[in-house]
């Protein structure tokens, strides 16, 4: 016999005058491999259906579900409820804009993310479609996509102590993840000095608390430790040479 599960579940709609933010229970047999995406659609089908929750792919890739299961940033289509205990508190994300119930806006949060960081290859050459690709080390290439495997869920952030206390400001280790990304490929012309003046600073890489809740939280597993380890070397060896560069003729120091 499954179990009955209890469900709190998060309920405000911001565009709407009336609503008052509360937690609604929901109750539910659970099913064999039953997952939180299929619950909720249970829900929203059997129950309520003004209830709103984001899904898109239903297999851990589009990034669009994740919320606060139990108080931990997850992604809701790939957790069992059998792995959870039968009473379940969902809530949306922190730091991102609420949409309704457990929908929100990540998408305008990364979206400003990618153009502070400027995720993209930074080239002065110009691309020649008739000409053949250039090759890349195989094992630099699986180091980036490791590294691109970001689904942009927004877990880390919701995870992130920083990133809670300064919401509007720290760029966060998704942010320090795709700077890295880019400092490791060799058709981007950047150089350290560059990334120092979009991430040596507080809301950067110097902000961070090195608590790796981010890590903890990531479903996709991206070692965002190395990368977080990585940045604040390099930006720390750029600030040393900032402080130099202060105190001596700037012709005395490479860039
Ligand atoms: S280690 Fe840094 S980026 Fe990761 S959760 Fe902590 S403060 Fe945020
Ligand atoms: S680094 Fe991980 S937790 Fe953060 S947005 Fe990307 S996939 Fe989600
Ligand atoms: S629905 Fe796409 S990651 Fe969950």
């Amino acid at each position: 016999m499954g179990r009955t599960l209890k469900f709190n579940i998060f309920r405000f709609n911001p565009e709407d005058p009336a609503s008052v933010a509360r937690m609604d229970p929901f109750y539910l047999e659970e099913t064999e491999a039953m997952t939180l995406f299929i619950a909720l659609n249970l829900i929203r089908e059997n129950q309520d259906p003004t209830l709103m929750f984001d899904f898109m792919c239903r297999a851990g890739i589009c990034g669009s579900c994740a919320m606060l299961i139990n108080g931990r940033p997850d992604l809701a289509c790939h957790t069992k409820t059998k792995d959870l205990p039968g009473d379940i508190t969902l809530l949306p994300l922190p730091i991102f804009k609420l949409i309704g119930d457990l929908c929100v806006d990540t998408g305008t949060w990364f979206r400003a993310m990618n153009e502070r960081v400027g995720s993209w290859v930074h080239t002065s050459k110009t691309f020649d479609p008739q000409e053949e690709e250039e090759r890349m080390d195989n094992a630099l290439a699986e180091q980036i996509y490791e590294l691109e495997r970001c689904i942009e869920c927004g877990c880390c952030v919701a995870a992130c102590g920083k990133a809670n206390m300064v919401p509007e400001n720290f760029m966060g280790a998704t942010a320090f993840n795709r700077i890295v990304r880019f400092m490791i490929d060799p058709r981007d012309e950047r150089k350290n000095d560059e990334y120092f003046e979009v991430v040596g600073n507080e809301d950067g890489i110097f902000g961070c608390l090195g608590l790796l809740g981010c890590e903890d939280t990531c479903p996709k597993n991206i070692p965002l430790q190395d990368q977080l380890g990585m940045l604040r070397r390099k930006m720390g060896f750029s600030q040393v040479k900032h402080l130099f560069r202060a105190l001596l003729p700037a012709k005395r120091i490479a860039k």
